[in-house]
Formats: structure tokens, C-alpha cells, sequence
């Protein structure tokens, strides 16, 4: 043992260069060690640290692994030209006098020994990078002002505890390649700020949506009507509370019985439904196909379009897929209208505070620049208003409630740094905020026979009840809508 050990250390000291080697090395091997225990039984999470081990870690391992052999091959150059007699002789003898070792079999085992060891620790030092830069940590906090939108909408969305790269890269090998090779870009395009403010959204580079949506969702599951209720509160000054119930007719592609179809029937297996959009920012629909599997494909235009034949065969076209209405389904981007309607919902005292509503929906749709959000401004302004309507005379505790939270909505939702306000990306589930389905359903897209894209309310929908204080229907449930 202590013979190998002699070995061991003796080649490793034998030359300035192999002892970098050697320090390196350690240092990796213990700053690996200590990363993988903090990660494991700490849960530390931090993205500083996270590109600290993976800038770090691995090239100075390698780096130490690579420097120790080209050491002690400059000692072995070395010791030929000092020695002439060593000329000629084989590394074996040469490695012999370098150690004092004479055994060759010893050197086997230290060889074999190292090697073993090596590569245990290049796979976890591998294993330890690749899960790090699949952590939402990485992707989201890392590059925090060109993500901190992105990361805090994701936060607040059914998929929260869904990592990043499982919609945006899904598994396999080729695409996990390709999103480092743009990831190389991208990293260099927020070093160098030349990133585009607000980010485009990546649909054309997104991987295909029923490749990475149906890991975890199964299409055929998806029938029978699901009910809405949908709470609003008026612009009253008693900011009451109204109700909308809709029967949405989810559907599925195989559902069954004589409601078929219903709204995932686009996605099913016979139908496909090709567009084409007008700078692909697929807002402007001018030509829509559908195929279905045994039938004639059926063409339908824009009525306010003239695309010639030729327009639209060169333009690029896309099939619709889950990310064609569910564009958003984490970075949800909300309306001023849906945060009041949560608010009011989490903190109920707050209905008390006259017009309520109204006032906060006229301060959230000013603007506000980053130090003014900052500085608290939108909260302020929130007061202000109430100082000019000075008759309504809100309780002063509950105002400066709503001042906070108004503040704070105003805060999670604008992004004036990276160009993000409301409106920036629409939603395209529904069409009461932007036109969503009415994008092709909205009366406007015919046959060259005249025949439209069916728009009929209840294609979609059977609205039970339109913005009601207390809708008949809730005489049939047991749990009212809080
Ligand atoms: C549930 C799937 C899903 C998850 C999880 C997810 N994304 Fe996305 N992301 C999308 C889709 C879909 C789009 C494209 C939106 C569109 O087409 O309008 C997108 C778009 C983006 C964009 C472009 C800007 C925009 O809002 O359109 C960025 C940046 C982004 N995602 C970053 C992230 C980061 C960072 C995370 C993890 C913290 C993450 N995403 C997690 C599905 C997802
Ligand atoms: C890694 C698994 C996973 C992937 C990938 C995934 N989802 Fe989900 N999704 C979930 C889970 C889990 C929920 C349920 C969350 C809950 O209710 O707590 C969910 C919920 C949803 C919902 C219902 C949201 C709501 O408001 O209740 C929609 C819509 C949805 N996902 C669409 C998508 C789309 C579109 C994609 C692809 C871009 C996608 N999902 C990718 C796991 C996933
Ligand atoms: C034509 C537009 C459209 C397409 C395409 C589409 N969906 Fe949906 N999906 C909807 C609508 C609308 C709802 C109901 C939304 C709601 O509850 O507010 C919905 C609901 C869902 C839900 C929630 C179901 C429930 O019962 O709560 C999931 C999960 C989902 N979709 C996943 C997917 C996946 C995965 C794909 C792709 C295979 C897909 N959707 C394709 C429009 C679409
Ligand atoms: C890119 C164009 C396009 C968009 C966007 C679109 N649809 Fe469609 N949809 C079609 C076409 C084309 C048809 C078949 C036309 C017909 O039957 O008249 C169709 C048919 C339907 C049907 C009837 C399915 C059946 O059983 O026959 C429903 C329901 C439907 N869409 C719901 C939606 C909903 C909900 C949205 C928004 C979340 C939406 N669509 C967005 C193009 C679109
Ligand atoms: C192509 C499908 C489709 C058609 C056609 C359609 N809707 Fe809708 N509508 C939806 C979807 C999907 C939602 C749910 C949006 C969501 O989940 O937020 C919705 C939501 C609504 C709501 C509730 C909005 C809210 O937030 O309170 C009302 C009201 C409504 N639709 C009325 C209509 C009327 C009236 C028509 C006919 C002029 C119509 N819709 C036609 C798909 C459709």
C-alpha cells in the first residue's frame, strides 16, 4: 500500500506542470463532492452556485486529469536530454526512476485504481451539470431580468412544479443537443445585450407541442362538458359579485356518444387543421385548410384578405397543435380584470372599500416606469385617487390594504425593462380578452362557396348564466362558488 501510495504521489510531484495537474484535480473532486452533498441532503438551490459547479467544476477536474500526463511527459523529455543514457530507453524505465518504483505491476494497479476512480467522478460531475441546467433555478433565475417574467408567471401557473425543459426541450437526445447549441447563443445574446425586449415567443424553435404536452397529457381523456363559473365583480360601487357559468364542451378526439368532437377534436388523430399567419405571430389568420381523414381538404380565407394562390402556397404554414390555443399554459400573463377578481377573492374585506373595482382598474392600465414601480407609485396612486374622491371616504387600514396589493399586482405583471405590459402576449384560450378561437371563428373565415368556419355560441359552449348575482343553477349545487 504505501508502496503504491509512493508511486502515486511520486509521479503526480514529478513536474511543475503535473502538480497543477494534481491540484486541480483535488480541487474539483472536493468541490463536486461537497456541490452533490449540498444539493442532496440540503436541497441548496441556488443558481450562483448551480454555474459555479458547472463552469467550474468539470474543466478543472478534465483540465487537472489532462495536465498530470503531459507533466510527466515533459519530465520524461526532460530527463532524456539531462541523462543521454536514458535516450532510447522505454517511458516504462523512465517512470521507474521518476517514482522509484520498480514493480510494473503496482503501476498497473495505480493506473487501473485512478481510472476507476476518475470515472466514477466524471459521472457524477456530468450527471450533477445536466440536472442543474434542467432545474427551473437555471433556466429561470440564472438570466434574471431577461426571465424574471417568464419565471414569475410560470410560479403562479398549474405548472409550477413542471421544469422548464420539459416543455421547452421535452426528452431524447437530438433536441437536447439542439436547445444547448441555441442555449450557447442565447447565453452570449444576454452577455452581450443584444436580446430582443420583449422575448418573441419561440413557436417556430418550440419543439412540437404533442411531443412534449402528451408526456404527461393523454388526449383521448379528455371528454364529457366541463363547468365554468366564472367569477366577476361589477364596477359598481359595492364592487359586487356577479356570476357567468359555461358548460365548455372540452371534448376529446375519440369521444364518444353525440356530442363527438367538441373542442379537442382538433388535435385528434383524422383531423388536421394547417393555417398560415401573417408573420407568423399567428394573431392575423388570412387562409385556414382542414383535412380529415376519407374527405375532400375544405380551403377557407379571410374575407378581408385577398391572398392570391401563389401568396399562399410560399407562405410557411403550421398545423395546429396543443400550443395553437394553449399558448400560455404557464407563462400566464393575466389582465388587470382577472388579478382585481383574485384579489377579491383571497382578501373578501376588501369589497368593502367603495369602487374599488373601478379605481384600481384605471390605475393599472397607466404606466408606470421601473423606478416609479419601485418607488411604490402605483400603490400611491391608488390612494390618490381616493383623495380626490373624497366623499366615498374608504376605511383607511383597508385602503392601504388595497394600495399593497394593487402595488403588488401592478409589480408581477408589468415589466417595462424587457417591454412587457398587458397586452404584450395574448392568451388564445376563449376570446373575451383577445380574439383567442374567434381568430378562425369569428364569422370572417369562408369557403370559396360562401360557407364559414362554424361560429355558433354553442359550438363551443352552453352559457348558463351571463354575469348573474345569484344564478338559478346554484339551486343544484351543494358548493356555491366562494
Ligand atoms: C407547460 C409547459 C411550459 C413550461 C413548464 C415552461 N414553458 Fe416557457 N413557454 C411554453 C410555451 C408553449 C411557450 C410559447 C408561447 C407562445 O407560443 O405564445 C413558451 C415561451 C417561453 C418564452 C418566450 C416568451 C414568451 O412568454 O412567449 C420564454 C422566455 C420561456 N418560455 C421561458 C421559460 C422558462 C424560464 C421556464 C421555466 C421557469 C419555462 N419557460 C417553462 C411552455 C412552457
Ligand atoms: C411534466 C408533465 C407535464 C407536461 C410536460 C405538461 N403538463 Fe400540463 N399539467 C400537468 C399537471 C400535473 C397539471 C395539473 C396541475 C394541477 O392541477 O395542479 C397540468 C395542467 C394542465 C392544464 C389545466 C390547467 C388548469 O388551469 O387547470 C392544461 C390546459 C395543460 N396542463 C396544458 C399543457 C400543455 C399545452 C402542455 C405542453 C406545452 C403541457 N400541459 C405540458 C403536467 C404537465
Ligand atoms: C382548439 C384549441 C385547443 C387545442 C388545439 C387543444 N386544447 Fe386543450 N383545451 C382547450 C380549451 C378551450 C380547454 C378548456 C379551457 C378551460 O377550462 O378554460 C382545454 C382544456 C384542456 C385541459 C384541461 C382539461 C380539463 O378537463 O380540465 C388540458 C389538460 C388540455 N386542454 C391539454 C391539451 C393538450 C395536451 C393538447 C394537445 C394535444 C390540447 N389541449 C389541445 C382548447 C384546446
Ligand atoms: C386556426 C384556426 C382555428 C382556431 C384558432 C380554432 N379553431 Fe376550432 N375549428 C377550426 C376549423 C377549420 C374547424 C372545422 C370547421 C367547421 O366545422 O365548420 C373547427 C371546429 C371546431 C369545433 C367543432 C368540432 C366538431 O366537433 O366538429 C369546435 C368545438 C372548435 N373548433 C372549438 C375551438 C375553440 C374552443 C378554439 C379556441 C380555443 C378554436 N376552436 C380555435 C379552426 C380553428
Ligand atoms: C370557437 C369556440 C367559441 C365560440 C364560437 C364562442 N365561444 Fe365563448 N368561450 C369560448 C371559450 C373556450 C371560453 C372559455 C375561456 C376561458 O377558459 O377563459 C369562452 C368563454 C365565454 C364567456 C365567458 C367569459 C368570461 O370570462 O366571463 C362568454 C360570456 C362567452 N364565451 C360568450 C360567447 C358568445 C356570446 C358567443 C357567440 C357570439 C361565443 N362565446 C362563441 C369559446 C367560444
Amino acid at each position: 500500500m504505501w508502496r503504491l501510495y509512493r508511486l502515486f504521489v511520486g509521479l503526480i510531484t514529478c513536474h511543475p506542470v503535473s502538480k497543477v495537474g494534481g491540484y486541480l484535480v483535488t480541487f474539483g473532486t472536493i468541490s463536486g463532492i461537497i456541490y452533490t452533498v449540498g444539493t442532496l441532503l440540503y436541497h441548496v438551490e441556488s443558481p450562483y452556485i448551480g454555474i459555479i459547479f458547472v463552469a467550474v467544476v468539470p474543466p478543472s477536474f478534465l483540465g487537472g486529469l489532462l495536465l498530470i500526463p503531459v507533466g510527466i511527459y515533459l519530465k520524461f523529455k526532460k530527463q532524456q536530454r539531462e541523462n543521454p543514457s536514458l535516450a532510447g530507453k522505454p517511458l516504462g524505465k523512465i517512470l521507474k526512476s521518476l517514482s522509484g518504483e520498480e514493480d510494473v505491476r503496482n503501476r498497473i494497479i495505480i493506473f487501473i485504481l485512478f481510472t476507476v476512480v476518475n470515472v466514477a467522478l466524471i459521472i457524477v460531475i456530468f450527471i450533477g451539470s445536466l440536472e442543474f441546467m434542467d432545474s427551473a433555478a437555471f433556466c429561470g433565475r440564472l438570466c434574471h431580468s431577461v426571465m424574471a417574467p417568464e419565471y414569475a408567471a410560470y410560479q403562479r401557473s398549474p405548472h409550477a412544479r413542471v421544469s422548464c425543459v420539459a416543455c421547452h426541450i421535452g426528452p431524447g437526445a437530438s433536441w437536447f443537443v439542439r436547445s444547448k447549441i441555441s442555449g450557447l447563443r442565447q447565453v452570449y445574446a444576454v452577455m452581450a445585450k443584444t436580446y430582443s425586449r420583449p422575448i418573441p415567443t419561440p413557436i417556430e424553435h418550440l419543439r412540437p407541442a404533442r411531443d412534449t404536452c402528451e408526456k404527461c397529457h393523454w388526449p383521448e381523456k379528455f371528454h364529457s362538458d366541463k363547468l365554468r363559473i366564472i367569477t366577476h365583480y361589477a364596477d359598481d360601487r359595492e364592487n359586487t359579485k356577479i356570476y357567468t357559468a359555461i358548460l365548455l364542451k372540452v371534448g376529446g378526439p375519440e369521444a364518444e356518444g353525440d356530442r363527438g368532437g367538441g373542442i379537442h377534436w382538433h388535435v385528434s388523430s383524422g383531423n388536421r387543421v394547417t393555417y398560415l399567419s401573417e408573420m407568423g405571430e399567428r394573431m392575423d389568420i388570412p387562409w385556414v385548410r382542414l383535412e380529415r381523414d376519407g374527405q375532400e381538404p375544405v380551403e377557407y380565407s379571410f374575407t378581408g384578405s385577398a391572398l392570391s394562390d401563389a401568396e399562399i402556397a410560399a407562405a410557411p404554414k403550421r398545423t395546429m397543435d396543443c400550443v395553437d390555443c394553449h399558448n400560455r399554459p404557464t407563462h400566464i400573463y393575466s389582465t388587470p380584470d382577472r388579478e382585481l377578481e383574485t384579489m377579491f377573492r383571497r382578501w373578501p374585506e376588501l369589497l368593502s372599500v367603495p369602487y374599488l373595482k373601478r379605481a384600481a382598474n384605471e390605475i393599472l392600465s397607466r404606466q408606470f416606469d421601473e423606478e416609479a414601480i419601485e418607488r411604490g407609485e402605483v400603490g400611491e396612486a391608488l390612494a390618490a385617487w381616493y383623495d380626490k374622491h373624497s366623499e366615498e371616504n374608504p376605511d383607511p387600514a383597508l385602503l392601504k390594504q388595497a394600495a399593497e396589493q394593487v402595488q403588488e399586482i401592478y409589480r408581477q405583471n408589468i415589466w417595462p425593462e424587457m417591454g412587457i405590459t398587458w397586452e404584450t402576449y395574448p392568451n388564445h384560450i376563449g376570446h373575451t380578452v383577445s380574439p383567442g378561437c374567434l381568430r378562425c371563428h369569428g364569422n370572417n373565415h369562408v369557403t370559396a362557396e360562401g360557407a364559414p368556419v362554424n361560429s355558433d355560441c354553442r359550438l363551443c359552449h352552453t352559457i348558463l348564466a351571463l354575469e348573474e348575482e345569484n344564478p338559478p343553477l346554484f339551486e343544484y349545487m351543494v358548493h356555491k362558488e366562494q
